[in-house]
């Protein structure tokens, strides 16, 4: 996580720009319990038309100032600039830095970069869709590409510095029909189109063989792919581990009704990195294709998020409930809060489902209430969530 210390530091005045950076507030802790905490600050900050948050907190005899997490941008570069661009605003005496940002180096093809907002609310396309679930380093998908370019091939990855290598790759080659998009392969299907897509490629997935809830797979995830195939399209797994094999076939022959194909050891045009690895260690491959049959109707999602009635922020901030309120498909726990100003500042929230909860922060401004960073995406469990917040801070 790129941060700097400073062994001297100096209290930035906000709003002030530097360097293309605007710091638009400095949010302090808010000290609710008896026990004093040590006191931690959020900046807010706006950058390339992004806008996120940065910790500034005490760390031993210095101070340390690092990206916010729930709160990152991607690239990661934008978040490294701010954090120097805060640096030489303060003059502040730096001890520790990883934040340079290497100009030598080919930058990502963000253009193809998209966060998920666009899938929820701009992405259309007449091309055949494809989508690689967790590309890694990328070969497979380029691969596809390359080789298919009338067909939208969508990637979707966790892990950000495979995500800069893939785009690394898709400049220096010109490739044009990827769209990749930082965001959990669980929750992203939820937003795209009923009976819209060709093929789903999950290869090679972590296997979690001890947090099996962590797995892509699961009978949510084969419905909701099913739901966006259309009739003979495919979610094709390729795994090394015979345990995550035997539970997807296990899943998989539970539907009601299905085509699967399974093979063993078969060859493709391209060999992950993975694959690779694992062939080079004996192991055998599995490839498991279901096909779908079934045309699935169109679904609706509710966009409201907006919180009808201001509320006393100052009042809220001294007694709210600090235990996490689980429900049976969704959870809500309000985790800190933040004085900006009078009646201001923000509320560190974890909502949606449990197993995949969103962190994020209620930006509040004269008692009126809006989510930092826009809207949660309109997932079922961020719905119901949304309901419940609005009950805990616009009740009467
Ligand atoms: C074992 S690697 C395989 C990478 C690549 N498919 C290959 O064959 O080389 C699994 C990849 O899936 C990604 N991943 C894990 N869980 C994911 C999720 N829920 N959504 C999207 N990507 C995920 C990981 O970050 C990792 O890059």
């Amino acid at each position: 996580m790129p941060h700097i210390v400073f062994n001297q530091h100096h209290k930035l005045k906000t709003p002030t720009s530097c360097d293309g950076v605007l710091f638009t507030f400095i949010a302090q802790s808010y000290n609710f319990t008896s026990s004093v905490r040590k006191t931690e600050y959020k900046v807010g900050v706006k950058s390339d038309d992004k806008e996120f948050l940065l910790t500034l907190k005490q760390k031993d005899d210095n101070v340390m100032l690092k990206a916010d997490k729930p709160t990152r941008v991607t690239p990661i570069s934008i978040v490294k600039h701010a954090l120097n661009a805060y640096a030489k605003a303060t003059s502040s005496h730096i001890v520790f830095s990883n934040t340079s940002n290497d100009s030598h180096k080919v930058e990502p093809q963000r253009e193809y970069l998209k966060e998920i907002e666009y899938f929820v609310n701009e992405f259309d396309t007449n091309k055949e869709i494809q989508i690689e679930i967790g590309f890694g380093s990328g070969r497979h998908l380029i691969h596809q590409a390359k080789a298919n370019p009338e067909v939208q091939f969508i990637g979707l990855e966790i892990h950000t510095p495979s995500i800069e290598q893939m785009l690394k790759q898709v400049k220096l080659q010109n490739i044009t029909n990827i769209l990749a998009v930082n965001y959990d392969a669980r929750l992203f299907m939820e937003f795209i189109k009923s009976n819209s897509v060709s093929k789903i490629f999950v290869h090679f997935p972590v296997p979690w063989d001890k947090k099996p809830h962590r797995r892509v797979y699961s009978n949510e995830f084969i419905n909701e792919a099913l739901r966006i195939l259309r009739v003979d399209g495919t979610l094709e797994l390729r795994t090394d581990s015979r345990k995550y094999f035997d539970y997807c076939v296990d899943l998989l022959t539970h539907l009601p009704q299905g085509k699967i194909t399974i093979d063993i050891n078969k060859d493709l045009n391209v060999s992950s990195k993975y694959e690779d690895r694992w062939k080079k260690q004996g192991k055998a491959i599995y490839d498991v294709i279901l096909q779908c049959q079934q045309n699935d109707e169109a679904i609706n999602l509710d966009k409201d998020f907006s919180f009808p009635k201001a509320i006393d922020f100052d009042k809220f901030k001294k007694n709210f409930p600090q235990k996490a309120l689980v429900e049976e498909d969704f959870v809500v726990h309000i985790e800190d809060v933040f004085d900006i100003e009078p009646n201001g500042g923000l509320i560190q929230i974890t909502f949606g489902s449990f197993n995949k909860p969103l962190n994020k922060y209620l930006y509040v401004k004269q008692g009126k209430i809006n989510y930092f960073q826009g809207n949660p995406i309109p997932t079922s469990a961020n719905i119901k969530a949304h309901q419940k917040l609005k009950e805990i801070l616009c009740h009467d």
